[in-house]
């Protein structure tokens, strides 16, 4: 079991002395191998859309992603989401994808794409709690042959700032709750009422 939720530290990637510290962690897990250059790939072009959970120093939680224009929408693609395995269970997996869509939706991503292995059945239900659905099957999709749903998210810009702005107009003088957005992301775990170390986010 690792640290208190408290403890944990969360942040943006923001200098490349993060990056063994999220390389250690997924090639720890993730069952794809990925070589430095994809990692520089992702996190020097999009360093906006990593984040890592850091228990004292250990990266124990991370997620990288790129956004750019694909076809008719600017799309954005969860590439690699990694929680240590003491730490699971705890949400820490949601709010990672939780921050980056934040992200991707404030630069203007329309929708938001990735692969899971077919019986990946962990990572297909935090998905779909999230709102994600399944866009199509890729057949022998990965090196080891495994198939791989393609899952789709709308984040729904509009609707969401629109439940937002009635939110805060509801909510004024009565407790504190996390309101739910259009994309399953609550705005609480999408970092604006979560104070585990956010401030460096905002
Ligand atoms: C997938 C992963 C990131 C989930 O991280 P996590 O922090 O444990 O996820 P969360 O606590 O946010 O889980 C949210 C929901 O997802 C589902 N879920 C997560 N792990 C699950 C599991 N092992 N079995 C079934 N459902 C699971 C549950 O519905 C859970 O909600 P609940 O706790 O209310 O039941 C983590 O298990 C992991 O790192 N796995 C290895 C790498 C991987 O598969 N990455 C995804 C590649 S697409």
């Amino acid at each position: 079991m690792g640290s208190e939720d408290s403890d944990l530290e969360w942040k943006q990637y923001s200098s490349e002395d993060e990056l063994p510290l999220v390389m250690d962690l997924i090639d720890k897990e993730l069952s794809e191998p990925y070589s430095i250059f994809t990692y520089r790939y992702f996190i020097n072009n999009w360093p906006q859309l990593c984040f890592l959970v850091l228990d004292q120093g250990t990266c124990v939680g991370t997620i990288v992603c790129k956004m750019d224009q694909h076809r008719y929408a600017f799309r954005g693609y969860i590439a690699m989401l990694v929680v240590d395995k003491p730490y699971r269970k705890r949400k820490l997996g949601s709010k990672l994808v939780c921050r980056a869509i934040e992200v991707m939706r404030q630069e203007g991503v329309e929708e938001v794409m990735l692969e899971a292995e077919v019986d990946n059945y962990g990572a297909l239900a935090l998905y779909e709690n999230l709102g994600f659905i399944r866009d199509k099957r890729l057949h022998k999709y990965y090196l080891g042959g495994q198939d791989a749903f393609r899952l789709k998210l709308l984040p729904r810009m509009e609707q969401s700032s629109q439940a937002e702005a009635e939110a805060s107009s509801t909510v004024a003088g009565a407790p504190d709750v996390a309101q739910e957005s259009s994309d399953g992301c609550s705005t609480d775990s999408a970092g604006k009422g979560d104070t585990s170390g956010t401030s460096e986010l905002q």
